[in-house]
């Protein structure tokens, strides 16, 4: 039978950054996303620490789907998602921390903490996840590139202004439109990978 309207998912977040790229990189693939709200407030959804994106992820979804028992929305669509930057001449640090690293040193500290290195691969992974039912599926993106020297650029969050995609065309992630990032950055291929798997048409 022919799907009428959007199909709606529930994104289990706090970062609204989160929350308006998934929508503008999901609408394109027929979903409509919402961030999941418990008597309209983020619920608090614990993030298990030394783990990695993938087990974050799938611990974030089970948390969301406890949180929906018994309020009628049992059956909605969630989805969660883990993220962070590995950077190469670091051991892949900050990697699962990169939230708290952003919010205690910052880029400036960063770009510090990287200043005699000259090797500067990075990349940037995301693990989303999708609960529909009883069934979770996850998808993983990456993003390669390199730290740049300086913070460049306006738009995006986090770590955007100190990120150089390899498959862009030498701006920050931050100097760029969020539709020119989503095309290649590691959450856009995440949430597409992920709706792929979600079995449902995709248009
Ligand atoms: P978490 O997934 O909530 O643990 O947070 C991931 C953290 O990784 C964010 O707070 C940012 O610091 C960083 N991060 C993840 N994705 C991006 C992105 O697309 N741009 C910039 N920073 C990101």
């Amino acid at each position: 039978m022919a799907r009428v309207g959007k199909m709606r998912i529930l994104f289990a977040t706090g970062n609204k950054h989160k929350v308006s790229e998934a929508s503008e990189i999901l609408q394109h693939l027929g979903y409509e996303v919402e961030q999941l709200l418990i008597e309209g407030e983020v619920p608090e959804i614990i993030e298990p620490q030394a783990e990695g994106i993938e087990e974050v992820a799938i611990s974030k979804i089970k948390q969301a789907r406890e949180l929906l028992i018994g309020s009628g929305r049992e059956d909605s669509i969630i989805m969660a998602e883990d993220s962070g930057i590995f950077i190469d001449s670091l051991g892949g640090f900050p990697g699962p921390y990169s939230s708290y690293v952003e919010s205690t040193i910052g880029l400036p500290g960063v770009l510090r903490l990287m200043r005699p290195e000259s090797m500067r691969g990075a990349e940037f992974r995301a693990t989303a996840a999708v609960c529909t039912g009883k069934k979770i599926v996850t998808a993983t993106g990456v993003c390669s590139g390199t730290i740049s020297r300086e913070i460049s650029g306006e738009m995006g969050f986090g770590y955007d202004p100190i990120f150089i995609p390899n498959d862009g065309d030498g701006r920050t992630c931050a100097e760029m439109s969020s539709s020119e990032k989503s095309s290649i950055s590691h959450r856009g291929r995440a949430l597409k990978a992920v709706s792929e798997l979600m079995n449902l048409p995709s248009k």
